[in-house]
């Protein structure tokens, strides 16, 4: 079977990395890869937002199976693109990723289906924002409507400042169209965690949970990001509280999206906070996390490449995927300046030693050059392992990340540390 991952990232090298073990995987593609990617699959140039250019490369290639990283090739309609070709897939058709590229549309979805989620009001004035503010205790939560790379979000302290932000981002001046219409939502306590299912639209099962960090700096303090590390580790969620998930959040909204006449097929990933009122949905995602897949795909015993079928021809088997016990975490190595305006071009060194213990080391902004691996993005690396134990994870990780040098590398100190306790 030819398989092709769209992407270029950490997420997609660690998809490629254990795509690649699979008995039925014959050829691996990447459209466009990167340079860690291109070691297991052939790496094809492309615009991942053009779906044309991406069947053209399926069809060129006789693609078997696609699998779809990121969430702008879902949000552009390559899957309704490769579905009408008969392409088998594994993603939503764009009408049901409005999930995650409208979390207008998520809250509805939400409250149509009775799924926990913070009270909120949309709105598309700033008269209507004003309104809004004044409903909700501070700190109050504003989020804009459409896409916005994770600067979408602001967690205002003060009326004035949720004016201030309202007003900037209806405006657009924020996040561009994405702010034009704005969730104004009640702020609420307690600890993330990330719940992604895979779903054919009828049938859900539900992979493990895992934890991101999302701030620069160590202790979740700093500006977001893309995602600084994860760590995925079976006691996260206990078998009740993860059947408790499924059935108060995966279940309903797949039933409802189906019910609507636009059934949610491939990844569907909840942001959730754990709060004293049980867990509640931040968001939806329509796709795998990025670094959450890198922890997610080193614990994953079963084969992938058997469960995306299964998934991309609506026949997914209720049964669960196996997961080795040991946890597994991912620290992200990012470029001077990230998640600002970063520096690229500098010489990485280190990557053959930080796996010569068993680590491995996902690419994300990376380039070849001269034959020379250098920074080319703001998330650079992905370094990778597990351990018998959860210290013996993060010590382990760590170790990995001290071999690998490039100019102004930041990463954060503490991936895994809040999971401590469950230990
Ligand atoms: N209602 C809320 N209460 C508290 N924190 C929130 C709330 N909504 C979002 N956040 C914080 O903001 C982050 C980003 O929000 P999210 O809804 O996941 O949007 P996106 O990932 O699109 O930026 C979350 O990971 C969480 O830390
Ligand atoms: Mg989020």
């Amino acid at each position: 079977m030819k398989i092709l991952v769209i992407g270029g990232g950490g997420r997609e090298h660690a998809l490629a990395w254990k795509l690649a073990q699979s008995p039925a995987t014959s050829r691996l593609y990447a459209a466009p890869g990167n340079p860690g990617i291109a070691t297991l699959a052939e790496c094809v140039p492309a615009n991942v937002t053009d779906p044309d250019r991406l069947l053209a490369i399926a069809e060129s290639a006789g693609i078997d199976l696609t699998v779809v990283g990121p969430e702008a090739p879902l949000a552009a309609g390559v899957v309704d693109m490769f579905r009408s070709r008969g392409l088998p897939i594994v993603g939503p058709l764009q009408s049901a990723a409005r999930l995650e590229s409208s979390k207008g549309f998520a809250k509805e979805v939400m409250t149509q289906a009775g799924v926990p989620t913070a009270r909120s009001v949309t709105v598309e004035s700033a008269a209507q924002a004003h309104t809004a503010i004044r409903r909700f205790e501070l700190p109050v939560v504003l989020k804009a409507d459409g896409l916005a790379a994770g600067k979408g979000v602001v967690i205002a302290n003060t009326r004035e400042e949720a004016e201030r932000t309202a007003a900037a981002m209806l405006a657009g001046k924020l996040v561009g169209d994405a702010g034009h219409r704005l969730i104004v939502e009640e702020f609420l306590k307690g600890e993330e965690v990330s719940f992604i299912a895979i779903t054919d639209g009828r049938t859900v099962v539900p992979l493990e949970a895992t934890q991101d960090h999302k701030a620069i700096f160590d202790g979740d303090r700093g500006p977001n990001t893309g995602g600084m590390g994860a760590y995925c580790d079976g006691r996260i969620l206990s078998p009740s509280a993860t059947d408790d998930v499924l059935s108060t959040v995966i279940l309903p909204v797949v039933e409802y999206m189906r019910g609507i006449g636009q059934p949610f097929t491939g990844f569907l990933y909840a942001g959730l906070m754990l709060t004293g009122d049980g867990p509640k949905v931040l968001e939806f995602n329509v796709r795998l996390g990025d670094p959450e897949t890198q922890a997610l795909m080193l614990r994953l015993n079963s084969d992938l490449a058997g469960l995306l079928t299964e998934c991309a021809r609506g026949a997914l088997s209720e049964t669960r995927p196996r997961w080795s016990t040991d946890p597994s975490m991912c620290v992200v190595m990012a470029a001077a300046g990230y998640p600002g305006q970063v520096r690229t071009g500098d010489s990485i060194t280190g990557i053959a030693e930080a796996e010569r213990d068993g680590a491995l080391v996902f690419h994300a902004g990376t380039a070849r050059v001269n034959g020379e691996v250098r920074t080319a993005g703001g998330r650079v690396l992905g370094v990778t392992a597990s351990g018998a134990d959860l210290p013996a994870a993060i010590a382990r990780t760590y170790d990995a990340v001290s071999r690998i040098r490039f100019e102004g590398a930041q990463y954060r100190t503490d991936i895994g540390v809040k999971g401590l306790k469950r230990w």
